[in-house]
């Protein structure tokens, strides 16, 4: 049972809750690399655990992320001239480069050195697999860089899209670890979803999935069992990677998937959805199968990230379609069903009032696992997921003899390992 100060500390990531603080110790991917396709294009904003901020690409190439309001008096930073290696606030002209420093304050004389005491608050940042991630917690600890696969790939075997959900982190998130839902939600789709269907997607309707979580130094693994031919079982192995990362076990000849889940402020977060394939570059069908919308991507409102189908147009949801057995809940597309049904338990869930049932004990565990990683980080110990070592894990499926543990007969499936395939059925 989670009480109602266990979830608002779980769900609140302002700056100085401990949620926060947590989250703040790992790099967090925070914009596209194309958002800021080059040097001096147009700043965008980008809001991180309720903190409102502004990237940009400076004339040499090089991005900064700083607080979106200028110094003098709070406009916008969206609204400046990005030039000559800094924004300039277009009010009354002061100047900032990537640092945040304010490098020129016009109506002060320069001798006055008056604008090097001005800087505004900025993040440092790092550019990798065509992501932009920023790092938000104290300098001293900022952590080595992240080694997952999909960011280490090379770019013609990776495909990111990012959609803004109107719900809290946690509640998306544990769409993302709760393997049960797929028999039901997404059950049509496996037939229908041309980067989901295969022997795997047809095994994976069976509704009668047993848990086994098992707990990592990185978060943990998630098998989940149902019935295969006689004797076996099909096993779908998820990873959670602290604190939002999720991968999704593969189906048959396709890609991996997953995702990160950011939280933009408390009501509403950022879904990341990386596809990779760890030898072979995505084919034209595929990518542009994902920019329809396709698998785990949306289309999205030209100009946002925020999905086509939307709270606003009930999803549009389709009676006759769910009727007719092509969609199990109405909404059409994976990603959209989760999105729909995730944030129909309004932005931020009450858990104080819900049922746990067996297959919930991944969602359980991580809640547990967040809880004592920010109460320990308090305390000043590292928590999990930073070692980038952790990151260099793969989703799977397969199917297992009855008699053998899943964990210790998927072990070398469950690395990344530089040039070999996934483990997919
Ligand atoms: S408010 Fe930005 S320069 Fe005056
Ligand atoms: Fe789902």
């Amino acid at each position: 049972m989670t009480t109602r100060e266990q979830n608002d500390f779980l769900t609140r990531t302002g700056p100085g809750t401990p949620m926060g603080s947590l989250l703040r110790r790992y790099w967090i991917p925070a914009l596209l690399s194309q958002e800021v396709p080059q040097g001096d294009c147009p700043p965008v904003r980008v809001k991180l655990m309720s903190e409102r901020l502004i990237a940009f690409r400076d004339t040499r190439g090089g991005v900064g992320v700083i607080d979106e309001f200028c110094a003098h008096r709070g406009v916008s930073l969206w609204f400046a001239r990005n030039e000559e290696n800094g924004l300039r606030c277009p009010y009354h002209g002061w100047k900032y480069d990537v640092t945040g420093q304010c490098v020129e304050v016009p109506s002060e004389p320069t001798e006055s050195g008056f604008c090097k005491r001005v800087r505004l608050k900025s993040y440092p940042c790092v550019e990798l697999g065509d992501v932009i991630w920023v790092y938000m917690g104290p300098p001293e600890l900022k952590p080595p860089l992240p080694a997952f696969e999909w960011a280490k790939v090379a770019h013609p075997r990776r495909f990111v899209s990012k959609r803004t959900q109107e719900c809290n982190y946690l509640q998306a998130m544990e769409g993302g670890i709760d393997s049960a839902h797929v028999s039901f939600l997404h059950r049509h789709d496996l037939r229908s979803d041309e980067l989901h269907v295969g022997e795997g997607a047809e095994l994976t309707r069976a509704t009668d999935a047993r848990f086994e979580v098992v707990e990592t130094r990185g978060g943990m693994i998630i098998g989940v069992r149902r019935p295969a031919q006689a004797g076996h079982l099909y096993w779908r192995i998820t990873q959670w990677v602290m604190p939002f990362h999720t991968m999704i076990p593969p189906y048959g000849e396709n890609a991996l998937n997953g995702h990160a889940w950011v939280p933009v402020d408390d009501e509403s977060c950022m879904a990341w959805c990386f596809t990779h394939h760890p030898t072979r570059a995505l084919t034209e069908h595929e990518l542009a199968v994902m920019r329809s919308g396709g698998g785990i991507h949306v289309k999205l409102i030209p100009g946002s990230f925020r999905p086509v189908v939307n709270k606003d147009n009930d999803y549009m949801i389709d009676r006759a379609a769910q009727r007719a057995g092509k969609t199990y809940c109405g909404v059409a597309g994976i990603a959209m069903q989760d999105a729909a049904i995730q944030e129909s338990m309004g932005p931020v869930q009450d858990r104080s009032k819900e049922n746990l049932v067996s297959t919930d004990n991944g969602v359980i565990m991580a809640r547990v696992r967040l809880r004592k990683a920010a109460l320990a980080a308090a305390q000043g110990k590292e928590p999990d997921g930073i070692d980038p070592a952790t990151h260099a894990v793969r989703s799977a499926s397969l199917v297992l003899p009855e008699s053998v543990s899943f964990i210790d007969a998927a072990a070398e499936a469950l690395k990344a390992r530089e040039g070999v395939a996934h483990t997919s059925v």
